[in-house]
Formats: structure tokens, sequence, C-alpha cells
């Protein structure tokens, strides 16, 4: 099969170490569709009115699609999504809705609130005004954004004064802020291939450094070798009971479902608080893929080479197209012939 892996090309300003990590794990996506038996094309998305990477994709039967934005530009990731959706052609990962959705927390969390999926109580900050709803502690965190930006070892606020510096601080960096409960207890993360779920993964805060939230700050995630990396482990698998685990995996398919229908590759992050119930922090669809990522190291301990992950987020692709296709069909058939 003839597959085009898109991803963000960047920009010219962009530095060489940035644009290595990017080619680097779409190098490595490659490698392994080529393991599969597939062909394997670099199709790279250069800027918001280039269209050239449509052209290109019209001549292969499946896209990879890696694209994470233009230009580094999160929400034209969206954008990407969307023009894949009215190709027809089949494409991995998450449609155009969840993609968009889950770059706005405050909207995510709303939808998932109302669908009775267990989210710790949160609002959108309002300039600095306290949210007096709320039991402290709260974290602060950006709502539009991800990977951890604006999460540090002051996110978490245990009094109204703290809070008031926070915010004032968030929301003059951030157009949107939300704050949330702290729910503290474990955390953990749950990968869906479609409606496969795979083994549980639980971060391991226990030698965070003296002082320091056992949360995922944005040191804990990019700064290698940081203390606060080092403070943060991902133990797969999780070692828990299986009572918890079937808790924790409701909850998690519950969101998965509710905010990406069980389509494409994801990841919930959750949290479980002293009584066990497990809390939903987040839906992340398309998360990184890189074999040294949390996906893959799940798929590892299912007993999945790299490129059987990769393979069969391909096959999810196909099955979904394949199934939409007969849907269609469907549809075409029952209407009356003009
Ligand atoms: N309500 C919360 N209670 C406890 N910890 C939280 C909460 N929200 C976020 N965190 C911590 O902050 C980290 C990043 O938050 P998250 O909402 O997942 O944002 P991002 O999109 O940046 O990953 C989480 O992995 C967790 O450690
Ligand atoms: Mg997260």
């Amino acid at each position: 099969m003839k597959i085009a892996i898109l991803f963000d090309g960047g920009w010219d300003t962009w530095e060489q170490r940035d644009v290595a990590s990017v080619v680097d794990s779409v190098k490595e996506v490659q490698v392994a569709l080529r393991a599969c038996g597939h062909e394997a094309s670099l199709v790279p998305v250069r800027a918001p009115a280039d269209f050239g990477w449509l052209s290109k994709i019209r001549r292969v039967d499946a896209v990879f699609n890696l694209c994470e934005g233009i230009g580094g530009i999160s929400r034209f990731e969206d954008f990407v999504v969307g023009a894949l959706e009215l190709t027809g052609i089949p494409y991995t990962g998450c449609r155009p809705w969840p993609v968009a959705l889950t770059h706005r927390k405050s909207a995510a969390n709303t939808l998932l609130a109302r669908a009775g999926t267990p989210i710790p109580r949160f609002l959108l900050a309002n300039g600095n005004k306290l949210p007096i709803d709320l039991t402290l502690p709260v974290i602060v965190k950006p709502a539009a954004e991800d990977a951890s930006v604006g999460i540090d070892a002051g996110s978490v606020c245990t009094t109204k004064r703290a809070l008031r510096k926070r915010l004032a601080e968030m929301t003059e960096q951030y157009d949107e802020v939300l704050v949330q409960e702290y729910v503290a207890g474990r955390e953990f993360n749950v990968g869906f291939i479609g409606d496969t779920v795979l083994p549980l993964a639980e971060l391991c805060f226990d030698n965070m450094p003296e002082g320091s939230w056992p949360i995922l700050t944005y040191a804990a995630k990019w700064d290698t070798g940081s203390p606060e990396d080092l403070g943060s482990v991902p133990i797969c698998p999780a070692e828990i009971s299986a009572e918890l685990q079937k808790r924790i995996v409701a909850v998690a398919r519950q969101a998965w479902e509710e905010l990406c229908g069980a389509e494409g590759y994801g990841r919930v992050d959750l949290r479980v608080d002293a009584t066990g119930q497990p809390f939903v922090l987040e839906v992340n669809p398309n998360p990184d893929i890189s074999d040294c990522a949390g996906l893959s190291r799940m798929a590892k301990v299912q007993g999945w080479e790299y490129h059987d992950l990769i393979g069969r987020i391909v096959d999810e692709a196909l099955s979904r197209s394949t199934s939409r296709q007969a849907a269609n069909a469907l549809v075409e058939g029952a209407l009356p012939v003009t």
C-alpha cells in the first residue's frame, strides 16, 4: 500500500534541532511502515496557503497524519485534519472535531461533565477574580495549550493569596486560563487505538525534588535530566489491583468515546483520589507516537514491536474508512432514484 506521511515542514526560521526532532520521529514511522510492507513517502506541509501537499496525497492509498500544526502553530493542526477528512482518503488518527475541541480545555471539560464523566471541578478564569466556587488547593493552567506548557512548581495554589498572584501572572501571559480543583493522588495514562485499550501506565512522582508538587511540569516533560524529569517516572504496566484498573479503564473509555468517538488513537490522563474515584484530567487525541513516548511503551508491554503499533494505527484508519464507505453506500441505496 502507498502511504504518505504528513508532517509539519516548519518555517525557515526554525532552529536546526527543532527540524531534526520532527524529522527523526517522521523517519521512525517511515521505517516502521516499510517493515509492515508499505511504501512510505514524506510529505511536508509548509505554509497555511501552500496546498501542494493536497495534490501529492491524491496519489496515495492512505495518509499517516503526523502534522501537529503548520510552522509550529498548533491551531492549524485542526485545519489540516479537516482538509484530510474532505479528501475522503483514509488517514490515521482522530477526526477534526476532537482535535479542535481538545485544544480548548474548557469546552472539552464541559462536554465531559455534561456526559457524566468524572472530572475535577473547574472554571475559566475571569481576570483576577477569585473562583470562589472551587475548593483549595487548585491548579492553574493555560486553557488552550498542551504538553505541560505553563505548568510549573507554582501552578498549584493552596491559599487565596497565592491564587490571586498566580492568576495575575497567567492571565497576562495566556488568553484563556483554567482553574481546576487539585486531585491529590496517583496519576495514570490509558492508551487507545480505536476501541482497543493498551496496558495502563502510572506516573510515579516518588523522586520529585523536595518541596515540589507531584505533577507533570514543563521541565519534567521537556528538560531532560532536570530534577523534575528524573522525579517523574512512567511505570508500565501500572502496578494496581484488577479492581482499580477496571474502574480507571471504564472512566477513560467513557471520556475517549465521548470526545473522540473511539476513533483514531489517543491517551487519556487521569488521577485517582483518596476514595479510589478516577477523574479525567484530559483526553489527548493523536498523542506522541515516537518510539520513546508513552503509547509505544504501552504497546511494548502488550507484546507489540514498534512497527506493530504503527501497522495497527494504519489498520484502524482503513477499517474506519471502510465502515464509512459502507454507511455511505447504505444511505445512497436508500435514497430514491431521481
Ligand atoms: N486537576 C488536577 N489535579 C492534579 N494534577 C493536575 C490537575 N490538572 C493537571 N494536573 C497535573 O498537570 C499535568 C499537566 O496537566 P494537563 O491538564 O494534562 O495539561 P497538558 O495538556 O499541558 O498536558 C498533569 O499531567 C498532572 O500532573
Ligand atoms: Mg496532559
